[in-house]
């Protein structure tokens, strides 16, 4: 187990000044080295739950252990949480702009090397073996995905801005690959993507589990690509997780094929 929410209850107020109960108990076990599923309507707090998570949202009750230990996110700055070794894709997440792909490849790594000043002043070989390495590591990954002489090998000077929406989420996805995360958040990876690239995107996700080794959480709307990637699936309703389980199983639950599918 390499994550274990346990009772995590969260309550928001309404613009008429309601509150609600969004949040009431999650309960969730994420199985270290596979692939996660969660899903659930618009609105049901998914990526709520995953800010709890990555530590942008503190005002939530309930308890979090990370490889075994109780972590506490409440105090912790999402910073620090992603230095612990969760990364995370946002909903909306785009490459950098003002930075180079290139720029942001190595800005992904967890080698800051480069990152401390006194280190690449005094020890200027050092530095520069660092960045090398990371270039290559960046060329590796891209060549990987996109295949040999792709074309963003090419276009790794230019600036994050000119891919488009499409690509920067490729793109972002890919320099996930780039750091030492053991738990990659992954918040609708397939959203805004032309299908001939959802594809890219499965073998990408199923890339990190096989070859780095890493558990990822996702959320997801598109269930056929659910169905490619996920081992497990939970679905999150009216607060809970009503369903949790192989995700064949779930997708063909009685319940989350009536209220989520509309099967
Ligand atoms: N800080 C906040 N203050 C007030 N309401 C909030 C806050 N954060 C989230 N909400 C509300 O909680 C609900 C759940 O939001 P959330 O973004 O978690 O949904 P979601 O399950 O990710 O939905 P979608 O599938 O549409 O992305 C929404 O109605 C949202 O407006
Ligand atoms: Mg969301």
């Amino acid at each position: 187990m390499i994550l274990r929410l346990k009772d995590i209850h969260i309550s928001f107020t309404n613009a008429h000044n309601e509150t609600f109960d969004l949040l009431r108990g999650v309960n969730l076990d994420v199985e270290k080295g596979k692939i996660t599923a969660l899903i659930g309507g618009n609105g049901t707090g998914k990526t709520t739950l995953f800010n709890i998570i990555s530590g942008f949202e503190k005002n939530y009750k309930g308890k979090i252990e990370f490889e075994g230990h109780e972590v506490n996110f409440k105090r912790m700055p999402a910073y620090k949480i992603s230095m612990e070794g969760i990364g995370r894709l946002f909903q909306d997440g785009q490459l950098m702009s003002g930075l180079t792909l290139m720029e942001n490849m190595k800005l992904a790594s967890n080698d800051t090397t480069g990152e401390i000043p006194f280190v690449s002043l005094l020890f200027p070989n050092r530095y520069k073996q660092a960045e090398l390495k990371k270039e290559a590591q960046a060329r590796e990954i891209l060549t990987r995905i996109f295949g040999e002489n792709n074309k963003y090998l090419s276009l790794l000077n230019q600036d994050a801005s000119a891919f488009s929406y499409g690509e920067q989420r490729l793109l972002s996805l890919a320099r996930m690959l780039m750091g030492g995360d053991r738990l990659l958040l992954l918040d609708e990876p397939t959203s805004g993507v032309h299908p001939q690239y959802i594809n890219t995107i499965a073998q990408i996700i199923r890339e990190m589990k096989e070859r780095e080794g890493l558990t990822v959480l996702l959320i997801e709307h598109n269930m056929h690509f659910v169905r490619e990637v996920a081992d497990t699936c939970a679905y999150l309703d009216e607060g809970v997780i009503a369903e949790v389980g192989p995700t064949n199983v779930v997708l063909g639950n009685q319940k989350v094929r009536n209220s989520y599918l509309g099967l």
